[in-house]
């Protein structure tokens, strides 16, 4: 993990509120598994927090992150413009690890897609991922080439403005029996996590089940516990140093 002063290769708008930044590195970002994240600043040393955000594509000395503009922080990062600076923690958290699996079911919903973008161009050719991508509506659709990429492709709409008609996780389990994954990789809302785990155990599926969380950051390695979550076997978790991402019958969601 370093802390890395970038510089703005590019910034844009790809679907509504969604923006896209491209940042160059000093060094090559070798090494970075889908799933890691980044702490960004917002480019002003008044915010003291950098923004926690999943690493959505590593390329050479480029790191491309995408975001939802929600807050001043995400709205300050918007403005940033090519050639401008700004410092980035990275890489953090420990990424999905897909192990020996082949067959990969994909489950993302509103933000927690761009890491799982990651997680499919690392390993695209060496495994079948079936993804299943949610978004409100379809205006609010990106890196579907992405997903694409790395196999087959069901989009799934809120307002059935595009695709099926319902959330990633109803499209994923009318699927499932076909698929048959060796490895389910879920990342998106809480509401969405939860139906997910309700609905494997509800079903009695037991298949491996990785979760990437969510939650409030401050230091993001790790030393202030901002970002504890509660284990099914009655410990805490710190999501930053020991997540993102989870066994989802390790967590309680
Ligand atoms: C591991 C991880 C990966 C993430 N990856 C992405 C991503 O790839 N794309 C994306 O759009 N968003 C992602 N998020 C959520 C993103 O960090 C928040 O949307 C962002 O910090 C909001 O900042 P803000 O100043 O615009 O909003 P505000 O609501 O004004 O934020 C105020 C404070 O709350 C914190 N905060 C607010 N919402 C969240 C949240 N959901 N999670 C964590 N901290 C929050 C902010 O960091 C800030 O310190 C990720 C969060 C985590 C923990
Ligand atoms: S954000 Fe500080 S311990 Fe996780």
């Amino acid at each position: 993990m370093k802390e890395l002063l970038a510089t703005v290769k590019d910034n844009r708008e790809i679907a509504k509120d969604i923006w896209a930044i491209t940042l160059t590195l000093p060094e090559p970002c070798g090494g970075i598994r889908g799933g890691q994240f980044a702490n960004l600043s917002v480019g002003d040393s008044a915010f003291l927090l950098k923004r926690p955000l999943g690493i959505c594509s590593a390329k050479g000395n480029d790191i491309t992150f995408c975001y939802q503009l929600k807050g001043e922080g995400t709205h300050r990062i918007a403005a940033a413009e090519r050639g401008d600076k700004l410092s980035v923690l990275l890489p953090l958290g420990n990424g999905f690890d897909l192990g020996e699996a082949k067959n990969i079911a994909v489950v993302g919903g509103g933000v927690g897609i761009f890491p799982l973008a990651a997680v499919i161009e690392e390993h695209a050719g060496d495994k079948n991922f079936f993804s299943y991508v949610g978004f409100r509506g379809k205006e609010y659709a990106c890196l579907t080439e992405r997903f694409k990429a790395g196999g087959a492709l069901t989009i799934a709409t809120d307002d059935g403005s595009m695709g099926f008609h319902g959330n990633a996780v109803q499209a994923f389990l009318n699927d499932y029996k076909n698929i048959s994954p060796d490895l389910i990789i879920s990342c998106g809302p809480p509401v969405m996590l939860r139906a997910l785990k309700g609905a494997l155990k509800e079903r009695k599926i037991s298949t491996k089940c990785l979760v990437s969380l969510e939650e409030r950051m401050g230091c993001g390695i790790g030393a202030c516990l901002v970002c504890v979550c509660k284990k099914t076997d009655g410990h805490n978790a710190r999501v930053c140093k020991d997540g993102p991402v989870f066994d989802i019958n390790e967590v309680e969601l």
